[in-house]
């Protein structure tokens, strides 16, 4: 049987600031420029075949079928790269993340980066990096980030072109630690591609889309410096900024638990203790503490003698999204 096959691995991201809210619903532009870490624990392994036999896509994720939104989304994104190869074959898509999942990481991010790399190499299309981030974006916002490795940033414009993210600074630059503390493993209500499509909605996301342009601005700098103390206060900044707009959107979205509140005020106390830790928090109520190296044992004991913690994962910068095989 005639088929074009190929397998890619792209790892997660965790965003120092946030893409939330988009300037084009239907192409995935961002409202404003966002800028991640690719964390190198959370891995998805993607393999697609296109094949002339199949009647239909099937998607398999960690080895459940997909239906539904779940699957438009994918076939979705099966068509760009149709559309791009000019084959009507359908194809048959098999994932495995090897993270679990609701561990309060987007396995879209990595998900939709391996799909794109997976897609066009076995196409056997010659796409730059860069048009590779845009195509992924196309996915997922964040998965334009997750194209590439170490720290990355994602760029914001009129058209589809603009929308694209590059390498700041490879994942040997800095050693910035992620700790995920899961709190919780419940589905999230609202999926962030509706969240997004909610932020205009509130009175706060226009003075947030202002704010980060500076706080880009100066969180850049400080990577290049490895300045932890400002890369930190960025981060817990535009996580509250974020989370203000979703409080405060028709309908209000709050993802925060109790047990979100206790892990935000335990950050705060280690640093009056001098521990150097910050919180970021996407879509969900699960926790990233970021710390350096020196501080990770202190923090691993606390957080596992902590009755509201479930599960901690510890990540690193990690590589972007490569064909394998
Ligand atoms: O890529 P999406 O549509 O899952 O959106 C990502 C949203 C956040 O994780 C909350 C922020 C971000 O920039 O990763």
């Amino acid at each position: 049987m005639q088929r074009y096959e190929a397998t890619a691995e792209a790892r997660a991201n965790i965003a120092l600031t946030k893409y939330w809210g988009n300037a084009d619903d239907r192409l995935r532009i961002p409202a404003n420029e966002s800028i991640s870490m690719t964390l190198d624990r959370t891995r998805t392994v993607t393999t697609v075949s296109f094949r002339a036999d199949l009647k239909a896509d099937e998607v398999v994720v960690d080895d459940r079928p997909l239906a539904g939104a779940a699957l438009e989304r994918v076939v979705r994104h099966l068509d760009l790269f149709r559309d791009l190869a000019g084959t009507t074959w359908r194809a048959r898509v098999v994932s495995h993340n090897n993270f679990p999942t609701g561990a309060g990481i987007a396995s879209s991010a990595s998900g939709f980066a391996a799909l794109t790399v997976a897609c066009a190499g076995a196409l056997g299309l010659d796409l730059s990096p860069r048009d590779l981030s845009r195509l992924a974006r196309r996915g997922s916002g964040s998965a334009a980030r997750s194209i590439f490795g170490g720290f990355v940033l994602l760029h914001t414009g009129p058209s589809d072109e603009d929308a694209f993210a590059e390498p700041l600074h490879g994942p040997d630059w800095w050693e910035v630690c992620d700790l995920v503390v899961v709190v919780s493993r419940s589905e999230k209500k609202t999926p962030s591609t509706a969240g997004h499509h909610l932020a205009r909605t509130s009175p706060l996301h226009l003075a947030r889309v202002a704010r980060v342009a500076a706080l880009n601005e100066r969180l850049r700098q400080a990577l290049a410096e490895r300045d932890f103390a400002t890369v930190g206060e960025i981060a817990e900044e535009d996580a509250l900024l974020m989370h203000a707009v979703m409080m405060t959107s028709r309908p209000s979205l709050i993802y925060w638990l109790p047990e979100t509140m206790a892990i935000i005020h335990r950050v705060r106390r280690w640093r009056e203790e001098g521990v150097q830790a910050y919180f970021t928090i996407d879509a969900g109520p699960n926790v990233h503490v970021l710390t350096l190296p020196e501080h990770v044992d202190r923090l691993l004991t606390d957080l596992r003698a902590d009755p509201v913690v479930q599960e901690v994962l510890l990540c690193r910068p990690g590589r972007g999204a490569s064909l394998m095989g």
